[in-house]
């Protein structure tokens, strides 16, 4: 049986049958099938790749041929799950023009949508991308890739003029036809009132439990990044010391001559045959 994708208007759709969705990051094919087969509504192809498999400080340098490369392995490894990929910085800031051009990329290597980061600033990108029919989907709140203005990874919408402005970019984002919105660590309260206003789902990650859905990026979850982990992150498994134990096993019994089994190996060669 041919199981299908789930589709934008599928996920957009979740909100009003109270159905909450569930997202994680992906970067390869063998972590895209397996959080696939775990049942995620949408693997999402974070930029944060940038920190988290290449090693980078910040999602600043990553590059669009980086979100391609990530991208086709993604989609090449899921076959059930909606596959968003990141527009990288520089993107889609530049014109509208590059926006559609670096966009269209990404959905030509098999991304159903794309995400932004950003509201006002962003709004004529995400309505011509959806014009032609590419889905968006917005991000507010901490904006990784604005980092560098910021000064860190630090709350957002901490005031009230600026949970107000995040509001209206909500708003805004909504009526640009973006198809859901995540919400960045902002307050809980302030994500639970932008969650009421818009119809589309908002995904949450540092914004409490009242959005429509969370996202995590993958590694941190699984216990298996071992940079910084911000605290709101819940740690569903501990793969960093299972990776460092099994690695510490593997070099040891090499060191003692116990892998590989000799009983194991290719037979020796039969040296009375020609
Ligand atoms: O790049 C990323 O992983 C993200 C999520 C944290 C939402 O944008």
């Amino acid at each position: 049986m041919r199981i299908s994708r789930v589709t934008v208007p599928e996920f957009r759709e979740k909100k009003s049958r109270g159905e909450r969705v569930a997202v994680l990051t992906a970067y390869d094919a063998t972590m895209a099938r397996l959080l696939d087969r775990g049942g995620v509504d949408a693997l999402l192809v974070g930029d944060s790749l940038g920190m988290v498999v290449l090693g980078y400080e910040s999602t600043v340098p990553v590059t669009l041929d980086d979100m391609i490369h990530h991208t086709r392995a993604v989609v090449r490894g899921s076959s059930r799950a909606l596959v968003i990929a990141d527009m990288p910085f520089l993107s889609y800031q530049t014109s509208t023009a590059d926006a559609v051009r670096n966009a269209g990329r990404l959905i030509q290597e098999g991304a159903a949508a794309v995400k932004i980061e950003g509201g006002q600033a962003v709004l004529d990108a995400v309505e011509r991308l959806v014009d032609i029919g590419i889905p968006v989907m917005g991000h507010l709140g901490l904006l990784p890739q604005s980092v560098n203005q910021i000064g860190g990874y630090r709350k957002q919408a901490t005031t009230s003029a600026e949970a107000d402005r995040l509001l209206s970019d909500a708003r805004a984002l909504e009526r640009a036809g973006a198809f859901a919105i995540v919400l960045e660590s902002i307050p809980a309260d302030v994500a639970a009132t932008v969650t009421k206003a818009v119809k589309v789902p908002t995904v949450g990650i540092g914004a409490g439990p009242d959005c429509d859905g969370q996202v995590l990026v993958s590694y941190d979850m699984l216990g298996l990044f071992d940079g910084f982990v911000p605290s709101f992150v819940k740690k569903y498994a501990n793969l960093a010391d299972e990776v460092v134990s099994a690695t510490r096993t593997y070099v040891e019994e090499v060191k003692q001559q116990q892998f590989p089994p000799r009983a194991e190996s290719v037979a020796d060669i039969d040296r009375s045959r020609r």
